[in-house]
């Protein structure tokens, strides 16, 4: 507790209109780091309503840094299907068994050890440390971006040079030194929920009296907006082995999907026909000859900055199948990652044909 410094009157302003129960997120109030690491850390990139039954069901899995620890890599994963970006889930793993480790299974106060563990960069550490900790660290996620930028008008790309060493500097002049994870919070809710991207509710803003962008009357202006990252295509295969009406799923290890075990999935690029790329990427992985039963649809996946063109392809095994694949019935496949649904989606009606036939 600070109790040498008042509080930025801005902080004032924002602390009285932010109501934390306002958007019914279970972390929020539930007081342990554990529980708010997670919450964080499924919360970059995704949306609150997505993440709370995801939140909801690890409580409910791993209760604690160690139960989560002790799980294995695989279950967690599976449990992860669907909030995609799985590098997160993997990290997440990892940290806790280096909690175990190095902290007694304990969460680390210290911002600096908190910060060294996988998957937690700045923001996640300023949101960690100032809700669980009070730590007094201003959390600069794209919404305070947004709110700062109006604020005080300013030009220039919010994740670049001057801009950004200006954002960061107002974020911690307003930061509120005895309540800095509310204050976060609540700059973070002000540009989900009231100083949107387009048509901000100024007249809902408890800040918006001094913010420059709404007393110029166009609040939409800012920040300016950033040259877009072009959408790379991408052709892809996705190639399904089926094996006694089970479905193989083998290690991934295109970075698409990171190792996420799955149907192989190969590029195709150019004029390569997708029978070729198959057999050059098997060829890679030493995995033999593959046998075209048939093609599926062929679908759209974006993942990131990448549009995938992915055509599926049901193949059958010859030979014995390796070691380091597992067999699952289809019907088990919600757990696997949404690419590699699709791909099964596409393929049923082949798969229910290559049963019938193994039935005769
Ligand atoms: N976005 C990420 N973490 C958040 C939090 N704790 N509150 C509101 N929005 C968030």
């Amino acid at each position: 507790m600070n109790t040498s410094e008042a509080p930025n009157p801005i902080s004032t302003r924002l602390l009285q209109w932010y109501t934390p129960d306002a958007h019914g997120m279970p972390w929020r109030g539930c007081g342990d780091p554990y529980g708010i690491w997670l919450s964080e850390v499924m919360l970059q990139q995704t949306q609150i309503s997505t993440v709370i039954p995801y939140w909801n069901k690890f409580m409910d899995h791993y209760p604690d840094i160690a139960q989560l620890a002790n799980a294995d890599e695989e279950s967690v994963l599976e449990d992860w299907a669907g909030l995609g970006y799985y590098s997160r889930g993997r990290n997440l793993h990892r940290a806790a068994k280096k909690m175990v480790e190095e902290h007694r299974s304990q969460f680390p106060r210290d911002p600096e050890k908190v910060r060294a563990l996988p998957g937690v960069g700045e923001y996640t550490t300023a949101a960690i440390c100032s809700i669980a900790f009070g730590s007094e660290l201003a959390v600069v996620d794209g919404n305070v971006e947004r709110v700062i930028c109006r604020h005080q008008k300013l030009s220039g790309d919010p994740k670049r040079g001057e801009t950004k060493l200006r954002i960061r500097e107002v974020s911690t002049e307003w930061l509120h030194p005895d309540r800095p994870g509310d204050h976060n919070q609540a700059m973070m809710d002000l540009g989900r929920t009231v100083c949107t991207p387009r048509n901000p509710k100024c007249d809902e803003c408890p800040i918006a009296e001094d913010c420059q962008a709404r007393i110029a009357g166009e609040p939409h202006r800012w920040p300016q907006p950033k040259k877009r990252r072009t959408v790379e295509k991408q052709q892809w295969i996705s190639a399904l082995f089926s094996w006694n009406e089970k479905i193989l799923l083998l290690p991934g290890n295109t970075e698409l999907l990171k190792n996420h075990p799955g149907p192989v999935l190969a590029r195709s690029e150019g004029d390569l026909d997708t029978e070729t790329a198959l057999i050059e990427e098997f060829a890679r992985r030493n995995l033999g000859t593959p046998v075209i039963i048939g093609f599926g649809d062929r679908f759209r996946h974006t993942i990131t900055h990448r549009q995938l063109d992915v055509q599926p392809v049901l193949c059958s095994w010859q030979g014995p199948v390796p070691d380091e694949a597992r067999l699952i019935d289809a019907e088990a496949s919600s757990k696997l990652p949404v690419l590699h649904r699709k791909a099964l989606q596409n393929l049923l009606p082949l798969l229910g044909a290559e049963c019938e036939k193994d039935e005769k």
